[in-house]
C-alpha cells in the first residue's frame, strides 16, 4: 500500500463562525447561506475517509507573535491545543499529530531547500479549529491526525504566491513517497478577500476572488502571478490568506484538479468566505 492524497479542503476561518455554530445560528438568514456550503463537504470527506490532514493556514498571534515569525512553520508535535484567543469561542478539541510523517515532510522540505522552521511544540488557533468544526461538526475526537503548516500572512515582508505554491509543490511530492498507507487530505484555511483594519477596514474584493476561484482547480499557477503586495492590494491586507490555499493547491499535484464543490458568500463579518473541495479527476 502507499499512501494517497484524497483531494484538497478549502475554507475560509471567520471567527465569527464558531460564535454561530455555539449559538446553533446555522439556519439564520445570514448565516445559512454559508453554512449551506457544508453538507457536501461533509458528505465527501465520509466518502472518501481520510487518515490525516495536512493543513496549510496562518497563526494569528496564538502560537507566534510579532517578535518571532517564522515564514514557513511545520508542525511536528505528537499533540496540537487550542487555546483561549479572545475571540469568546470556547477552546476547541485537540488534534493528534503525527511526527513521523511531519519529519518525513520537514526532511524533504529540507532537502528541497526550503528553510522551514521545526515545531515540536505547537498551539494552533482559529484558523485551524474552525474549519475542523465545520468539517466534523458533531465528532467526539478528531477523525483525522493533524500535521499543521503555517504560513506567514500577518507581518511584511510576506513569502510570494509562487514560493507558497513551490512550497505546497515540495509538500505533495513528499506526501507521494510517502511510505505509509494512509489516506491523506490536504486543506488550505483563509481568506477570501477581507482587510480588518486601516483605511482600507472592510474592504473586499468580489472580482480577485472570483479569478481565484475559476483558476483553483484547473489553473493555479494563475494565482501566482502577482507579488505579495498586490494580493494585499487585491484581496486586502487579510485576504493575502489565500497564500494557504495557493500552497494547498501546489500538494494536490500538477494534474488539474475536479471541482467537488464550490460555495462562495459576501460577507461572513468583514470577510468574503468561500468553501471549495477539490479532488484528483
Ligand atoms: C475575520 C477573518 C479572519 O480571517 C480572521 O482570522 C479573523 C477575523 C473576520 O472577518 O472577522
Ligand atoms: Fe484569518
Amino acid at each position: 500500500m502507499m499512501a494517497q492524497v484524497v483531494g484538497g479542503y478549502f475554507t475560509s476561518h471567520v471567527p465569527a463562525i464558531g460564535g454561530a455554530i455555539q449559538r446553533g445560528d446555522q439556519e439564520a438568514e445570514y448565516w445559512k447561506p454559508f453554512f449551506d456550503g457544508l453538507p457536501p463537504v461533509r458528505q465527501w470527506l465520509a466518502d472518501v475517509a481520510p487518515d490525516v490532514a495536512v493543513v496549510f493556514y496562518n497563526d494569528h498571534g496564538l502560537n507566534f507573535f510579532l517578535d518571532a515569525m517564522p515564514t514557513f512553520a511545520v508542525g511536528a508535535a505528537a499533540r496540537y491545543d487550542n487555546a483561549d484567543e479572545g475571540w469568546g469561542l470556547p477552546v476547541y478539541k485537540s488534534f493528534t499529530g503525527h511526527p513521523n510523517l511531519s519529519w518525513h515532510l520537514i526532511e524533504a522540505l529540507v532537502e528541497a531547500e526550503f528553510d522551514i522552521t521545526t515545531c515540536q511544540k505547537m498551539m494552533v488557533d482559529h484558523a485551524l479549529s474552525i474549519p475542523f468544526e465545520l468539517a466534523w461538526p458533531d465528532a467526539g475526537a478528531w477523525p483525522v491526525k493533524l500535521v499543521p503548516i503555517a504560513i506567514n500572512t500577518v507581518q511584511f515582508p510576506l513569502p510570494s504566491p509562487r514560493r507558497c505554491f513551490a512550497l505546497g509543490r515540495a509538500v505533495g511530492q513528499a506526501l507521494r513517497s510517502w511510505k505509509g498507507d494512509e489516506r491523506i487530505l490536504v486543506m488550505g484555511t483563509g481568506g477570501l478577500s477581507h482587510q480588518l483594519e486601516g483605511a482600507r477596514a472592510g474592504f473586499m474584493n468580489p472580482e480577485y476572488d472570483r479569478f481565484c476561484l475559476d483558476h483553483l482547480a484547473e489553473n493555479p499557477a494563475a494565482l501566482t502571478v502577482h507579488s505579495a503586495e498586490e494580493v494585499a492590494e487585491l484581496a486586502g491586507t487579510q485576504g493575502v490568506e489565500i497564500l494557504n490555499w495557493i500552497a494547498a493547491r501546489g500538494a494536490l499535484g500538477d494534474a488539474p484538479q475536479a471541482l467537488v464543490m464550490r460555495n462562495y458568500h459576501v460577507p461572513i463579518s468583514n470577510t468574503a468566505a468561500a468553501t471549495v473541495v477539490l479532488e484528483p479527476a
